[in-house]
């Protein structure tokens, strides 16, 4: 279908220039009704206009760590995979590789083979020389009775050492182990991370928002013996007692059948106890106390294979169970130390402050493992972004220095929503701001360039995922200006493009929606999935393989997931996911997850999870439950559905409604139509149901929703024409 496909002003290389404002084109917009026929999934059209350009500073130009356009020339496909050199050059190798990328068994790509190095001593000691007394991380407890702790290089290397010293002495690991933290955003944190990396364990860090439950699965899956937690943190004002969830991923991945040995419990306060959950002779020990036996110990760091696996990140996708992305050593680090670089234009002297968690990958790559790598300080925030109230981050910002910001849509849209005119009454300036996670609204995207950059700050939208360890997509701040609601042409040394649903290629800046792929490997992406290497292969490569038995890596597309469109001007547009899953306040959660969660309360016959649009969030979830015969509806059963999820996966996916209807409604071959289900829950037109099975049952659950709805003050919310197509066509497939 033909899309916006309007033309931009500019060629797209910035000089120097002023400020331009931004204007609305008027666009003629083509929509479904006018192309005829429905469009499938990856066809949706994205409906915000093109907006025209907007260009970075002189000021920021001339300090840039990427200004010269020939960069993209050093990237070209010509220079593939030799222009990677340039990257893993930024860091220390033991032993220098001698094969750039081998292909030998596809699509298990091997990068800087030969290679060995440690993560640990890239991170830490290697700036000991002229940083030891620089901050690496300035944490910031939520209370902010507390105040800024500073961790200098020398304190952290001191740390690191320590606490590889534990897990080595103390817990028998040694590099090939695997460790599970279910650790909040404390600097005990990146200790542990890189406390491992300095002896080759792979970590395996689990986001302390999911539940007990949810961390053990994925205990029993990477197989760790160790699990680290801490007693307890801070979030919105209030002290989350997290030990407990502790023993609850115990006993959950016993009953996969591993049994944890040691729980490391650190204390936020060490030596103050503050949870209710027992310490569990002989299994749990607190880490300030047992680290008292290895002060000053220093662990050599193992000079680890390029390709050896340096951590684990699960993520959803369409099948229940977690894929854990196993991502390696000398090509991950490698990658996100080049794009934090020359994307985040990270200089060792700037004070960086990536408002994330480091239970997601963009707190790995972009919180400790990039910055670290390049020397510079990072501010570590424990809390809520309004907590107590929407000023604190620009409290932060001004009192730290802070000079570049990192977050994501969500966190933009909630800060500005409870407090529009906070920022200017701060005196912080930013020379750049990042934004990751999901597609942000040239709105919102306005108010945090105008409002929280001063209009003074480049701003990047970097798109990737957790499967692609960092940047796929993103302005070079200086050299191309920023078009809100684009995140831009292709990161350097990305090859991406864009196939339809019959795989055929869709040309190259015709806007034309499709399923994004990246046609060539990069030193970031996953290795395998952790104990699924079939899985792997299936999820990323089968649709679009060109030949299996290849191995030239042109014939191995790595499929993203997402539906995209590429403006002529190389710009790429992000439409959101194709496969099962729903981007909640950008964390992924996988709807067959929900839907497991839920279908284990016995008084449950059939779950389906649909998404809302919500203002803040993006995303949220609401559930439909159909009840086993004989039963009825109440609100206990609605409470169970809802702590089964809180349960199972964790408060982030407690859904906002649940629906206890009577029947779903059904395909002919008994399938539960999810575009009607999810239209009601978003006030949108159910469209045409007359091929339904039991199209009868769609005007009762509309009324019993509606009304339902209308009672808890929830009211219909215009949705522009891209939501709505999303909604109409949620799980399509089926
Ligand atoms: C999904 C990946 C990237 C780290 C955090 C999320 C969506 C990500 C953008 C962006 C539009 C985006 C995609 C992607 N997404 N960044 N800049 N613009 N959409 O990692 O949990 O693996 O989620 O987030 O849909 O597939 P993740």
């Amino acid at each position: 279908m033909s899309l916006i496909g309007q033309h931009n002003n500019g060629n797209g290389l910035v000089v120097s220039g002023p400020q331009l404002r931004p204007r609305k084109k008027e666009v003629a917009m083509s929509s479904s009704e006018e192309t005829g026929g429905s469009l499938s999934e990856s066809q949706i059209a994205v409906h915000w206009r093109e907006e025209e350009y907007l260009y970075p500073s002189a000021g920021f130009i001339g300090q840039a760590n990427a200004a010269e356009p020939a960069i993209y020339k050093r990237f070209s496909e010509e220079r593939f995979p030799e222009c990677f050199r340039e990257y893993a050059d930024l860091l220390h190798w033991d032993a220098y590789w001698h094969t750039t990328l081998d292909t030998t068994n596809p699509p298990f790509w091997k990068w800087f083979v030969g290679g060995r190095l440690n993560a640990s001593y890239n991170c830490v000691d290697r700036h000991l020389a002229t940083k030891a007394n620089k901050a690496a991380f300035i944490w910031v407890p939520e209370p902010e009775t507390e105040g800024a702790k500073a961790i200098t290089y020398q304190e952290l290397y001191r740390r690191v050492n320590e606490f590889a010293a534990m897990l080595k002495g103390f817990c028998g690991l040694e590099s090939g182990d695997r460790v599970t933290f279910h650790m909040p955003m404390v600097p005990d944190l990146p200790v542990s991370m890189l406390a491992c990396a300095r002896l080759g364990v792979v970590h395996s860090e689990v986001f302390a928002g999911f539940s007990g439950t949810a961390c053990g699965g994925r205990i029993a899956d990477s197989g760790s013996r160790v699990l680290v937690t801490i007693d307890g943190y801070y979030r919105d004002g209030k002290w989350l007692d997290h030990k407990a969830k502790a023993d609850e991923a115990v006993a959950v991945a016993k009953s996969e059948g591993v049994e944890i040995e040691k729980v490391l419990v650190f204390r936020r306060n060490p030596g103050e106890y503050h949870s209710a959950s027992p310490m569990v002779q002989g299994r749990d020990y607190f880490v300030d106390d047992v680290i008292g036996d290895y002060l000053r110990q220093l662990v050599a760091p193992v000079p680890m294979p390029a390709e050896a696996p340096l951590f684990l990140m699960y993520t959803s996708g369409t099948t229940g169970r977690p894929k854990g992305a196993q991502h390696s050593t000398g090509g991950y680090l490698s990658y996100v130390a080049g794009t934090s670089k020359y994307f985040l234009d990270i200089h060792p002297e700037d004070t960086y402050w990536c408002f994330a968690d480091i239970g997601w990958i963009t707190g790995h790559s972009y919180i400790v493992y990039g910055p670290l790598a390049l020397g510079t300080t990072s501010v570590l925030y424990e809390g809520a972004p309004a907590y107590p109230d929407p000023g604190r981050p620009w409290r932060i910002a001004e009192r730290l220095g802070v000079n570049i910001f990192h977050t994501a849509p969500t966190t933009v849209r909630m800060l500005r929503k409870l407090g529009k005119d906070e920022p200017a009454k701060h005196d912080y300036h930013f020379k750049l701001m990042c934004t990751v996670g999901e597609p942000i609204e040239p709105e919102v995207w306005r108010w945090y360039y105008e409002s929280v950059g001063k209009a003074e700050a480049a701003i990047v939208d970097t798109w990737w995922m957790t499967e692609t360890g960092g940047f796929l997509a993103s302005t070079l701040p200086a050299l191309k200006p920023m078009k809100p609601g684009s995140c831009g042409p292709a990161a350097l040394g990305i090859y991406p493009i864009i196939y339809d649903d019959d795989g055929e290629v869709v040309e190259a800046g015709s806007g034309k929606a499709g399923n994004i792929c990246i046609r060539n490997p990069w030193p970031g992406v996953m290795q395998t999935v952790w104990g699924q290497p079939e899985r792997f292969v299936q999820t990323y490569y089968a649709r679009y393989c060109q030949d299996k038995a290849s191995t030239d890596w042109r014939d191995w597309p790595f499929m993203c997931g997402d539906g995209a469109v590429q403006a002529e001007d190389g710009y790429y547009r992000i439409l959101g996911r194709i496969d099962d899953v729903i981007n909640v306040a950008g964390h992924r959660l996988g709807t067959k997850e929900l839907e497991s969660a839920v279908l284990t309360v016995p008084e449950v016959a059939e779950a389906a999870a649909v998404p809302v649009i919500d203002e803040v969030r993006g995303r949220v979830v609401e559930m439909y439950v159909a009840l086993q015969p004989g039963l009825s509806a109440s609100p206990e059963i609605e409470d169970k559905v809802k702590r089964s999820i809180e349960v199972q996966i964790g408060k982030v996916a407690r859904p906002k409604n649940v629906w206890i209807v009577p029947d779903m409604p059904k395909t002919r071959s008994g399938k539960i139509m999810r575009r009607v289900i999810a239209s009601i829950s978003n006030f949108a037109d159910v469209g045409d149901i007359t091929t339904l099975a039991n199209p009868d049952v769609v005007e009762g659950i509309r009324r019993q929703v509606y009304k339902q709805k209308t009672e808890r003050g929830e009211a219909p919310r215009e949705l522009s024409a891209k939501e709505l197509e999303e909604i109409q066509s949620y799980g399509k497939a089926e």
